[in-house]
């Protein structure tokens, strides 16, 4: 006889195929603090999705489940066809954060190191490149990030949209699969912002990656995303294409791109 949870579980996702990743019922709490609660989403293998939603409703933590920064509670996090919320050590997660690119809220620039060390590090940490193919790979990266040839330069010689680029440089010298970004432009003014949503754009394409991108910037949202995921009462609350959710039926979805703090609890 089936039993009632062989029918209802649902298959594992492909490997090199879609979704590439999803979030299964997963529940995640701090303490007494119910983050997650059944968190449901799969993401397309080559999209943009923009994840909104108020402070503290848990966007960052969904992030770092999926790259085991942090665990799960219950429920299952996969990423191309793995499991990865069955992994226990960082052994097991190691081939995916190759993969993936984390690009933080407030990632700093080592100080003391040059704009080339920096951008070199996760080139050297995580694989065996020669000299030359770093050298290649880092005037690369800057070049694309519209600051070719501050390899010498210091963190400290640069404005603050500088680092932020040369962040993201750093972020993206591996090649990665899949670009993590956690409020790319928060604190930048808006010329800044704009050249951010454009790199987002166009390392999107260059790569033909897969990004999340975590913002509470609607110009952001609205120049990136593909699709939008709201956060909100410890789930995902709406998901869809970025004009059904700015004319979206639910008040809390519409409320919050447009501003509007009435459907909200203070
Ligand atoms: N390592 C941790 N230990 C304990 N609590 C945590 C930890 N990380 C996050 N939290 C809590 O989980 C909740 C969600 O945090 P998270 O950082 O994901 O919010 P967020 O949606 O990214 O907010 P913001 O928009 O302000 O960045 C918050 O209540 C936070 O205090
Ligand atoms: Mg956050």
């Amino acid at each position: 006889m089936t039993s009632i949870t062989a029918i209802t579980e649902a298959p594992p996702p492909p490997k090199g195929g879609n979704p590439l990743i999803v979030y299964r019922g997963v529940k995640k709490a701090f303490g007494k603090n119910v983050v997650y609660d059944g968190l449901d989403l799969e993401v397309q293998r080559g999209e943009t999705l923009c994840i909104i939603g108020p402070s503290g409703v848990g966007k960052s933590v969904m992030l770092k489940l999926l790259t085991g920064l942090l665990d799960v509670d219950e429920g299952e996090v996969w990423f191309d066809g793995d499991k990865v919320s069955d992994f226990t050590s960082d052994a097991e997660y190691l081939p995916v954060r190759r993969r993936i690119a984390m690009v933080f809220q407030g990632a700093a620039l080592f100080d003391s190191l040059t704009v080339f060390e920096n951008v070199a590090y996760p080139l050297r940490e995580q694989f065996n490149y020669s000299e030359e193919e770093i050298a290649t790979k880092v005037a690369e990266k800057l070049e694309w990030v519209g600051l070719p040839g501050v390899e010498q330069k210091k963190p400290s010689e640069l404005s603050g949209g500088m680092r932020k680029r040369v962040g993201l440089a750093r972020s993206i010298a591996t090649d990665p699969e899949v670009i993590l970004y956690d409020e790319p432009t928060t604190g930048l003014d808006p010329v800044n912002i704009q050249r951010i949503n454009q790199l987002i754009l166009s390392l999107s394409e260059r790569l033909r990656c897969t990004s999340l991108i975590v913002t509470h910037e609607m110009a952001t949202v609205f120049a990136c995303a593909q699709r939008i995921a709201f956060v909100y009462d410890k789930k995902i609350a709406a998901v869809g294409l970025p004009d059904a959710m700015k004319n979206s039926s639910n008040p809390l979805v519409r409320g919050f791109i447009s501003g509007d703090p009435a459907p909200f609890a203070d």
